[in-house]
């Protein structure tokens, strides 16, 4: 028998005549007086393929007792025009092995369809959905789609390392890496002053699942001039929401001899990029999301592409706020003043209801941002720049880095942050510094602001949040 294919091949390119094999697991079952139809999936396509066992091949009785929601099966048979509306072909089998029964009366997913809160409690099974596997395919698609427009513009994939020394955000939401043991952390060595001694640690010092790969692909920018990275990030801040994790991946660019324009430029171009290749990719998928999940996703990614973003200083957003708030036109649960970092609601408000579209919010108070951010002629902003989606609020936060010796040295120490931790990133301002710039992309927001999925514990495979690590 041929090598089996896969499913989505056949139902585009299969032939009626053309005899073949599939393997995948079996969605439904539906027996007639002669024969049974049986539709499988093997996760390449949203479709399945219908298949048609007649009664008499081989052991049919006995398969089809065996056959129900959920088994594993191989299939030969012979493709055939099919006369169902909704597909063009069908398979009419002529030899059918099961490989792995699946109990009726507890495979979770019976037909009916199931809340998402439901189907997180089947991690391991949920991807067997229509849903989720849309979801995960287009993750898929926009990865790969990432890495098509990177390395068409001559950037270099760095990897940067998961464990670090540095906190990059300076925002101390740093996982602690050790190799003390539970009974170690019961009574840790300390030292004179008191504290852990992590001498007798792995590395001879703290270390923690990095925040960002930011600082590391500043490094590499400034020998391969563009660089970007796109691994998993980790972050101990304790938000429960629809679009936090603890765990989740981020793509970084970080372009020498760049500025904030051209860190917007690349911003905008980059998404608009991944947005169509991904309609042209998973067309299917997205028509499901459009129909099933967010009637708008189609009309969104339409606007991406084909609109130019907003673009806004920060100073401007907080004036517009102000003015939308005293004309009474809107209400916000948290207070609006120069100085606020601006909350999920502001930032919705502005994407969504405002610009109805992308807006780049740029020039941020120095004091809400990080310390490598470039400090402006006006001494108190800082050439920041974040990319607000409709429905989803910050999708990107980037920034021009401070490239000067001395105004860096000045922000580190007002961070309150040890000069000596960072000696290697003030030594790029040393020797053979410029302007350089970039971005961080959350991916997994990426992927919930392409399907319309509500909860991001529903875009990333095994979601790790607050009180949640399964598998
Ligand atoms: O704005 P952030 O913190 O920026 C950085 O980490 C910079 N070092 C990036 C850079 O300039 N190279 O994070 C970047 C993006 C956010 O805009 C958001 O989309 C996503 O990462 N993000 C999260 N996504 C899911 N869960 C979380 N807890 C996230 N925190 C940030
Ligand atoms: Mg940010």
């Amino acid at each position: 028998m041929a090598t089996p294919q896969r499913i989505k091949h056949i139902l585009s390119a299969g032939a009626p005549g053309e005899t073949l094999t599939i393997q995948g697991w079996v969605r439904t079952k539906r027996s007639a007086k002669k024969f049974t139809f049986i539709e499988v999936n093997d996760g390449s396509s949203m479709n399945g393929l219908q298949v048609i066992a007649p009664e008499d091949i081989p052991d049919y009785a006995a398969h089809m007792e065996r056959i129900s929601t959920g088994a594993s099966v191989k299939i030969s048979g012979t493709l055939a025009e099919s006369p169902g509306k909704g597909q063009r072909v069908e398979l009419q089998a002529e030899q059918i092995t099961v490989f792995g029964e699946s109990d009726g009366e507890t495979y979770p997913l019976q037909k009916k369809r199931h809340s998402f809160e439901f189907l997180r409690t089947i991690g391991h099974l949920r991807s067997r959905t229509n849903t989720l596997g849309a979801v995960f395919r287009v993750r898929n698609a926009c990865a790969n789609a990432i890495h098509e427009f990177f390395q068409t513009r001559s950037f270099l994939w760095m990897h940067t390392p998961i464990l670090t020394a540095s906190d990059c955000e300076g925002a101390g939401e740093m996982f602690t890496v050790t190799r003390f043991n539970l009974d170690d952390l019961k009574a840790l060595p300390k030292n004179d002053s008191g504290n852990t001694d992590f001498s007798q640690d792995f590395f001879g010092k703290p270390a923690y699942l990095t925040v960002s790969g930011q600082l590391e692909a500043e490094i590499m920018a400034m020998a391969f001039s563009n660089v970007y990275t796109f691994g998993p990030t980790f972050r101990a801040e304790n938000s429960n929401t629809a679009r936090h994790l603890a765990e989740f991946w981020m793509v970084e660019p970080e372009m020498a001899f760049c500025d904030l324009e051209g860190n917007m430029d690349l911003a905008e171009a980059f998404l608009k990029h991944v947005f169509s290749r991904v309609l042209e990719t998973c067309a299917d998928d997205m028509e499901f999301f459009n129909k099933r999940i967010d009637n708008t996703v189609l009309e969104t990614a339409d606007n991406i592409i084909n609109s130019d973003f907003a673009r806004i200083t920060y100073t401007e957003a907080i004036a517009l706020l102000e003015s939308t708030i005293k004309k009474g036109d809107k209400t916000f649960e948290f207070p609006v003043s120069w100085g606020i970092d601006l909350q999920s609601e502001h930032e919705r408000y502005l994407a969504e209801e405002h610009f109805k579209k992308p807006v780049i919010v740029t020039d941020y108070p120095a004091e809400i941002k990080a310390f490598y951010m470039r400090l402006n002629d006006d001494g108190k902003t800082v050439a920041a720049m974040d990319v607000l989606a409709p429905r989803i609020g910050e999708i990107i936060g980037g920034a021009q880095r401070e490239e000067r010796l001395d105004v860096l040295e000045r922000r580190i120490a007002e961070a309150g942050l040890p000069k000596e931790d960072y000696w290697w990133y003030l030594d790029l301002r040393r020797y053979g510094t410029v302007p350089h710039a970039g971005f961080g992309l959350g991916f997994e927001r990426l992927v919930q602001f392409m399907t319309g999925m509500a909860n991001i514990r529903d875009v990333i495979p095994f979601p790790r949040t607050p009180d949640n690590l399964e598998f």
